[in-house]
């Protein structure tokens, strides 16, 4: 499939995708979600990509929000396909296999700040605004915002923010714990990538791990959750990654990990 609304490329076997509508401030629509499922297609199939940076084109916006002038005249049945749509591309950043970072380089409101959200964490530039405005438009969050936004930050700052549909600071962000990291925006890229190379270099298995089991048990009980945990530590000693990265520490070596999955 060729892409005119996003942008794909790899920077060693790190794979960045960009919101590449920047005249719309990078506002997404159902062809911007088709482009997406296809590069998340080819992303999983590509066993050397060990990170994903998702980020927007353009100086403004990492994304604006859902497409207002798509959904204006959208009838109620629309309305529900179009949420679905976006949530289930959401689901799907979730549950890769590989970590996402979320790199806001602006504008991140409405469907963007629920992108954002769906990322496994975020770093923002220091002019980037969050965001739920839909309570503006008449509507709500549509891609999980109400959702996210308060398992991230609590209720009653969820509430606050999908009620007023305030903008906030990255720094704002930051304080009520959506955003890990701010940057001057002229050090953000940098930044971004130097941490997903650390990540990169570490054992695709035991990242895979990571990922997992964070998300499945941030909604079980601790025992649960701990259960979770237990599991997917018996299932690495199944991976070489283990052997190296224990050998290496003994050998007083770096490690080199290989990246084999179970
Ligand atoms: N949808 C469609 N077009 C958008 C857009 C959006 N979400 N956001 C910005 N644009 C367009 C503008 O219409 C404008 O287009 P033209 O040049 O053709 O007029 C262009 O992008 C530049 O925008 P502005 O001129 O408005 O730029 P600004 O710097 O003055 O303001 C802004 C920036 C505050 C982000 C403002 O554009 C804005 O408020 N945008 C809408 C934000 C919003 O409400 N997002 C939520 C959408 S609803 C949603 O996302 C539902 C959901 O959860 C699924």
């Amino acid at each position: 499939m060729d892409y005119t609304n996003i942008l794909f490329s790899k920077e060693g076997n790190i794979a960045v995708l960009k919101f590449n509508r920047p005249k719309a401030l990078n506002a997404v629509n159902p062809d911007v979600f088709r482009e997406m499922n296809d590069a998340l297609d080819k992303i999983m199939s590509d066993s050397s990509i060990r990170v994903l940076v998702l980020t927007g084109e353009g100086e403004k916006a990492f994304v604006a929000g859902a497409d207002i002038s798509h959904m204006v005249n959208l009838t109620p049945l629309q309305m529900k396909e179009f949420s679905r749509n976006g949530q289930a591309f959401l689901f799907r950043l979730e549950r890769l296999p590989v970590p996402v970072i979320a790199c806001v380089n602006g504008f991140a409101l409405g469907g963007g700040c629920e992108i954002a959200m769906a990322c496994d964490f975020i770093y923002a530039s220091d002019n980037a605004k969050f965001g739920q405005p839909e309570i503006t438009l008449g509507v709500i969050p549509g891609f999980g915002g109400t959702q996210r936004l308060s398992r991230l930050a609590g209720k009653a700052m969820a509430k606050e923010l999908c009620m007023t549909g305030a903008m906030i600071s990255a720094q704002e962000a930051k304080d009520i714990g959506m955003v890990n990291r701010v940057f001057p925006r002229e050090k953000l890229w940098e930044e971004t990538m130097k941490t997903a190379a650390s990540i990169a270099a570490k054992g695709r298995v035991a990242l895979r791990a990571v990922k997992e089991c964070i998300d499945r048990g941030f909604d079980v009980d601790l025992q649960n959750g701990c259960n979770i945990e237990s599991e997917a530590f018996g299932l690495m000693a199944t991976s070489p990654d283990k052997k190296e990265g224990m050998t290496a520490f003994l050998e007083k070596r770096a490690p080199e990990f290989k990246g084999d999955m179970y």
